[in-house]
């Protein structure tokens, strides 16, 4: 699976953690290889190894200067392109500085976002055609946080509508926190119909909430591979998360929210940058290694902030953030869940139909297909759909809101 990741583009850090030219490096992990990233004299983005090649030193105390990372410890210097750029332990004449390099990746900047490509490929492909990436800066907010799971339980979670209608859900006299934005059968009809279709960059599938005898809710939700959710709502700003492998049991999730026609109000971005509250962290991974992160204020540490009272008179979790009674959930089924342990029923068919497409796309490259989706970066122009229909039927009410799905026109 780590392979097939490699064939995909993943935005790892967000462009504000990096903004200082011969700033301090900062370090990451992706896909269980430890990384720094630098932006040099010029403003060039490298991400190379976290040690140097000489005795594997760490990068991140490293002196950022004159277009290059200088390993501190004999001096050793390393361009954004990885290449050995001064070896001042070795004699003048040697030829040893050309034959050394740092493993470095192929960055680029998009969506408020710095995105790395891992893969094969000598040509990488282009970046995804995603809405929230190719809307001006001001139309859009991203925020980046660790989630301490294997990241398909996440993705699983963005794309298990039934559980809106419990983890969420208001009691009686307590708030519903998503007045306006859903309709209201989200939190009244708690066993969605539900139906996917497959598509070139993944699949989405249309949850139908029954309303009244006549008309349905529908959301259509989609998930794009490898790890991309778009989730609907009634209005925008709109958006969804990534959720990129840090290594099997922790998560950087990009949060990401938009608005395709007009800059975001102080206060859309005020309310996504503090919920949930997130703060700065250096964090130290199981091995070892410590990456530059945030991290949720509520954690598996302080048992989210449970409140017991909450519980029994206002919401149904008693966790008081809605992104954060999720994080509980996932979290709670362990690094990586034991998924020989679980009952999968009617309302897990989209789990099970992302893992059924994950696990072809990596048979598939065993037996030397690429990923098809890696390379058609446009199939990835899609929109969430939340829509109040008469229709019952999903492949009828896709081919009358199709135009809505694809970002042509907005719904009304
Ligand atoms: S370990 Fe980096 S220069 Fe020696
Ligand atoms: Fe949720």
């Amino acid at each position: 699976m780590g392979e097939l990741f490699r064939h995909f583009w993943h935005p790892v850090l967000l462009s504000e953690e990096l903004t200082e030219r011969d700033g301090p490096p900062v370090r990451l992990r992706v896909l269980g290889e430890d990384l720094v990233a630098f932006r040099d004299t010029q403003g060039k983005i490298g991400v190379v190894d976290a040690r140097c090649p000489h005795r594997r030193a760490g990068m991140f105390f490293d002196r950022n200067e004159d277009c290059g990372l200088r390993c501190v410890y004999h001096g050793w210097k390393f361009d954004v392109h990885g290449h050995c750029v001064a070896m001042p332990t070795e004699p003048a004449d040697s030829t040893f500085k050309g034959r050394v390099k740092i493993k470095s990746y192929p960055v680029r900047e998009a969506g408020g976002c710095l995105w790395v490509y891992m893969g094969p490929r000598e040509q990488p492909p282009v970046l995804p055609h995603l809405e929230w990436t190719l809307v001006p800066e001001s139309h859009r907010v991203v925020s980046r946080r660790i989630q301490e799971c294997n990241y398909m339980q996440a993705v699983e979670g963005e794309i298990d509508s039934a559980h809106v209608s419990w983890l969420h859900a208001p009691l009686k006299g307590g708030n519903n926190p998503f007045q306006g934005r859903f309709n209201n059968a989200i939190i009244t009809d708690g066993a969605p119909t539900l139906s996917i279709r497959e598509t070139d960059y993944g699949f989405c599938y249309g949850a139908r909430r029954q309303i009244s005898s006549d008309e349905y809710d529908w959301r259509v939700t989609q998930w794009l591979a490898p790890t991309y959710s778009l989730i609907p709502s009634k209005d925008f700003p709109r958006g969804g998360r990534a959720w990129i492998p840090i290594d099997d049991s922790h998560i950087s999730v990009i949060r990401y929210a938009y608005h395709p026609d007009r800059p975001l109000t102080a206060d859309e971005v005020q309310s996504r940058k503090t919920t949930p509250a997130i703060e700065p962290v250096t964090y130290r991974l199981p091995d070892g290694y410590v990456i530059d992160i945030s991290r949720d204020v509520r954690h598996a540490n302080n048992d989210y902030l449970i409140d017991r009272e909450m519980q029994r008179t206002r919401n149904y979790t008693g966790i008081g953030v809605v992104r954060t009674q999720d994080t509980s959930m996932t979290e709670s089924m362990g690094g990586i869940v034991d998924r020989s342990e679980e009952h999968l029923g009617t309302t897990d068919a989209t789990v099970i139909a992302a893992r059924r497409r994950l696990l072809k796309m990596a048979r598939d490259l065993q037996a030397g297909i690429e990923p098809a989706a890696a390379m058609n970066s446009e199939a990835y122009n899609v929109r969430a759909v939340d829509q109040v229909s008469p229709e019952a039927d999903f492949p009828r009410f896709m081919d009358r809101y199709a135009d809505v799905a694809l970002g042509k026109v907005e719904a009304v």
